[in-house]
């Protein structure tokens, strides 16, 4: 398995361009099913979650193919790819694709909306909680569908005639049960109303993709989502948003390793609470026209509480990289997560850079320390991992990162972003 090998103590300096959010770009792909047309997505990230989404699409009668080629030496730039499912072949799931990756079932929205029966693989839990799929299944009885569960598999039918607009309310925000019932909506009879839906970006990104392809949808971007079903829809070339959680990733590895860094097309405006909470701890932010700059302003960063919170909320998607960045804070911050029950497996390994963090319950003390020795550690999950790639940035001397398949889940060319700014970063490959 590859593994990292980098040696702290530079400064980042130049510009990193943004990827396409992978969190917009799996259930974007998963929207194509929905129609028979051709989609053209733009700006996807080249991520391994992205080819095995493409796998299980693939699985199901899409035909894919890439609209153009960049070599490893062009300027990272997105890609285009085209997703048309003429028909659907197969209307399961299984569960060795459904397990590679959770996201994928996802697919029992569209599936059940245009064959009006899905049998999809439970994806089961995984390294940062048991995140169960009651909220989807009750979203999806709500229009309608009645429900089993038989042999870890959901089976879902839709009623003679497809699935019928309802009015509902989720007990808890859930960004994955937003997007399965806004689209399984889309093309069931009457008006759909979700209540207590998630507002993060990607939901609005998909959503305007969905409204491209002819879907009737009013109050995107808001906790109410209404929905009045169509009949078919069409096909749609559609761009993939920036990626808010890789800018706030680089942005505070900036904060942390030291430097300059225009992170090109971010979007600040979807990562506000994040922002803010950088600005309180004394980083120099600037928004251009072409994106967000960072500088670190020189003196010890300033210790600042937060909580994880659904959007606008701080993201949990950034709580392990800003306790890397708090582990050399003046000061003691208390980092409560919220969404997740397991996701502080980064503090084992950021206590292995020398950091002093304890944890109770689900809140972690991290007490700021005079610097970070390099070390060698394992990635855990996606996020987690980076929070590594950030703490061995502004360590002193060398660190590993052993089990960085992970990284590639998430994060475009992590390495060569970093090096290009003058980190002293490289893969091994074994
Ligand atoms: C999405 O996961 C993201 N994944 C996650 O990104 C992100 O951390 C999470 O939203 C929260 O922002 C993608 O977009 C592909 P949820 P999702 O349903 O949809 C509970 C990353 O690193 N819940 O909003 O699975 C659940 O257990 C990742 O890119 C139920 O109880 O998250 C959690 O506590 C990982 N029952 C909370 O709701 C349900 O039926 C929020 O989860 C559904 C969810």
């Amino acid at each position: 398995m590859d593994r990292i090998h980098l040696a702290g103590g530079n400064q980042l300096n130049g510009t990193i361009p943004i990827s396409g959010a992978k969190n917009a770009a799996l259930p974007l792909m998963i929207a194509s099913l929905l129609t028979e047309k051709e989609i053209v997505l733009r700006n996807v990230p080249r991520l391994a979650d992205v080819r095995q989404l493409e796998l299980i699409l693939a699985n199901h009668g899409t035909e894919i193919s890439q609209q153009q080629t960049h070599s490893p030496d062009d300027d990272l730039g997105g890609q285009s790819i085209s997703f048309t499912t003429a028909t659907i072949t197969d209307t399961c799931a299984p569960y060795d694709l459904v397990s590679a990756m959770r996201a994928s079932f996802w697919v029992i929205g569209p599936l059940l909306a245009r064959e009006h029966q899905a049998k999809v693989s439970l994806p089961g839990g995984c390294a940062i909680g048991t995140r169960p799929v009651d909220f989807y299944l009750e979203g999806l009885r709500a229009l309608g569908a009645e429900i089993e569960i038989d042999q870890g598999y959901v089976l879902a039918r839709a009623p003679k005639g497809g699935l019928v607009g309802a009015k509902l309310r989720f007990p808890k925000i859930s960004v994955g049960a937003t997007h399965v019932v806004m689209m399984a909506a889309t093309l069931a009879r009457g008006t759909t109303i979700i209540e207590n839906a998630a507002q993060e970006p990607e939901i609005g990104n998909v959503a305007r993709c969905l409204v491209k392809m002819g879907a009737k949808i009013s109050g995107i971007d808001s906790r109410k989502l209404v929905i009045e079903g169509v009949k078919s829809l069409d096909g749609a070339v559609f761009d993939v948003l920036p990626d808010r959680i890789e800018t706030g990733t680089f942005a505070m590895a900036v904060a942390m390793a030291g430097g300059n860094v225009l992170l090109a097309n971010a979007r600040p405006d979807n990562l506000r609470s994040t922002l803010e909470v950088l600005e309180l701890n004394g980083v120099d932010l600037s928004e251009e026209m072409d994106g967000l700059r960072i500088r670190n302003p020189g003196h010890i960063l300033r210790a600042v509480d937060v909580e994880t919170q659904p959007f606008p909320g701080f993201p949990t998607d950034l709580q392990a990289q800003y306790m890397a960045l708090m582990t050399l804070a003046d000061g003691t911050t208390k980092i409560r997560e919220t969404i997740f029950e397991n996701r502080f497996m980064h503090v084992a390994e950021l206590a292995r850079f020398g950091a002093d963090i304890t944890i109770e319950g689900q809140v972690a003390t991290v007490r700021g320390v005079p610097e970070l020795k390099g070390t060698q550690v394992m990635a855990t999950d996606l996020r987690a991992s980076v929070s590594l790639v950030i703490a061995g940035l502004a360590a002193k001397g060398e660190t590993i990162i052993n089990n960085i398949h992970h990284l590639d889940r998430g994060f475009e060319r992590l390495e060569d972003k970093l090096r290009r700014c003058g980190a002293q970063i490289e893969r091994i490959s074994r």
